[in-house]
């Protein structure tokens, strides 16, 4: 089989190399692709959002699958475009993608379908909003953007100040456009997160293994937030009480909401989910593989990936025995100084070979390019250095072994990857 995948990131990078394993693949094309992709796959410069444009690459190509992995071309949808010509698919049309495309959507059909989180109200002028902090007058409280803001569009506001400005800012001052004309203010919940990806053909829901991600730029959780700064998998919070629990009380009745609304999702749903005193509730849902989540999940995949992802579009995903492996996995990710703010690119990396990797580990690129053999930086997050392991202790001890073999200017990561989770699995 030809497959192409859209989007040119690290976790784009995981699902190819997954892909890659199978039997039945022959030929990968990515597009935009990277640096690191580059080395695996052939490259197309078509830009993720341009649906157009990769529709008519994917006419040149005839790919027998269509992986679309980030938010954007989901959401604007890529995949009803390509289906309309006749293409195989791996994500959700459009008017599924919604579920993470629209926080209101989304807090709509949980409060309709009785599913756990937060409690929330909708916004559209400054003024109500305002009136309805300063009444609620509750803190931390949380504000979000209703539309996609480039993982953004959350403020986790301290007090009445911040909420204030957070509100005026979106709904005012338009920060992120017509994604902000909508908010929700919703309760701040505590507990640990979870990330749970999942493969769904819209009737059947297999949870894959969990995971941990590390959202703020700097150690000890401190500094702003980011795509993602690390994760580890599985997450040891998550027992397998709590999943049952997440199955019954989240997984399936999402599923069949999305179904009962006449949008049956299909692909990968990604649910984020606080572990409150009060049971699992979900704090957002994606509509895609997380990034760097699927760093540590897919490697821990023991089935073959082209017959799960074909199996989501043609309906049969019940029938595909979806199998772990009984370890655990770290990425580290090094990424440019500045990030998530301002920085450099173009910088040398120093201690790739020539396939974009180092000894021991399996190194995903999210941001480089590939000129002259040499591979330079090329974005904010830069490297995913990934390992997996007996033990999660052994999965980090080899994951930042290599990470110091790696170097350029500026470069920035975090050294407490996976402290939390060791703590917990302790404890
Ligand atoms: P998101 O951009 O939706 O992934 O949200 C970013 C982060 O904000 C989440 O990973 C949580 O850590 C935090 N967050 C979002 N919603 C809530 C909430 N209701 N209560 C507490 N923290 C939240
Ligand atoms: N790492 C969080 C996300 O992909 O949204």
């Amino acid at each position: 089989m030809k497959i192409l995948v859209v989007g040119g990131g690290g976790r784009e990078h995981a699902i190819i190399m997954k892909l890659a394993e199978s039997p039945k693949t022959t030929e990968l094309y990515c597009a935009p692709g990277n640096g690191g992709i580059s080395r695996y796959a052939k490259c197309f410069d078509v830009k993720a959002t341009d649906i157009d444009g990769m529709v008519k690459l994917a006419k040149e190509l005839q790919p027998d699958l269509v992986v679309v992995a980030p938010d954007d071309p989901l959401v604007l949808g890529m995949v009803d475009a390509m289906q309309a010509e006749g293409f195989k698919t791996f994500g959700p049309k459009a008017n599924a993608a919604i579920i993470e495309g629209s926080k209101i959507f989304s807090k709509d059909l949980m409060k309709k379908y009785g599913i756990p989180t937060g409690g929330y109200e909708i916004f559209t002028d400054s003024a109500s909003a305002i009136a309805y902090i300063k009444a609620q007058n509750t803190y931390p409280t949380v504000i979000k953007a209703d539309g996609l803001a480039l993982g953004k569009g959350v403020i986790l506001a301290q007090n009445e100040e911040e909420a204030v400005e957070a509100v005026k800012e979106m709904i005012d001052n338009k920060k992120f456009g017509e994604s902000s004309a909508r908010i929700v203010i919703e309760e701040f919940l505590t507990g640990p997160e979870v990330s749970v990806l999942s493969f769904t053909d819209g009737k059947t829901v297999v949870p894959m293994i969990s995971s941990m991600d590390h959202k703020r730029a700097l150690d000890n959780d401190e500094g702003l937030n980011t795509g993602g700064m690390g994760t580890v998998a599985p997450n040891p919070y998550y027992t397998e009480e709590i999943a049952k629990t997440c199955m019954e009380t989240i997984f399936k009745p999402t599923i069949e909401a999305m179904q009962k609304e006449g949008r049956a999702f299909t692909g990968c749903l990604y649910f984020g989910l606080m572990l409150t005193p009060n049971g699992p509730k979900v704090i957002e849902y994606n509509c895609r593989f997380g990034d760097p989540e699927t760093q540590v999940v897919l490697p821990l995949l023991d089935s073959d990936l082209v017959d799960i992802m074909l199996a989501t579009y043609e309906g049969n995903l019940a029938d595909i025995d979806v199998k772990w492996k009984q370890e655990s996995a770290a990425c580290v990710v090094m990424a440019s100084g500045g990030y998530p703010v301002k920085y450099e690119s173009g910088k040398e990396i120093a201690g790739l070979d020539d396939k974009g990797q180092t000894a021991g580990v399996f190194v995903y690129h999210a941001g480089t390019k590939f000129a002259d053999g040499r591979f330079l930086t090329a974005g904010g997050r830069v490297l995913g250095v990934t390992a997996t392991a007996d033990t999660l202790e052994n999965a980090l001890a080899k994951s930042y072994k290599a990470v110091e073999t790696i170097d350029w200017e500026k470069v920035h990561y975090r050294h407490d990857i996976g402290q939390r989770a060791l703590a917990a699995k302790q404890g």
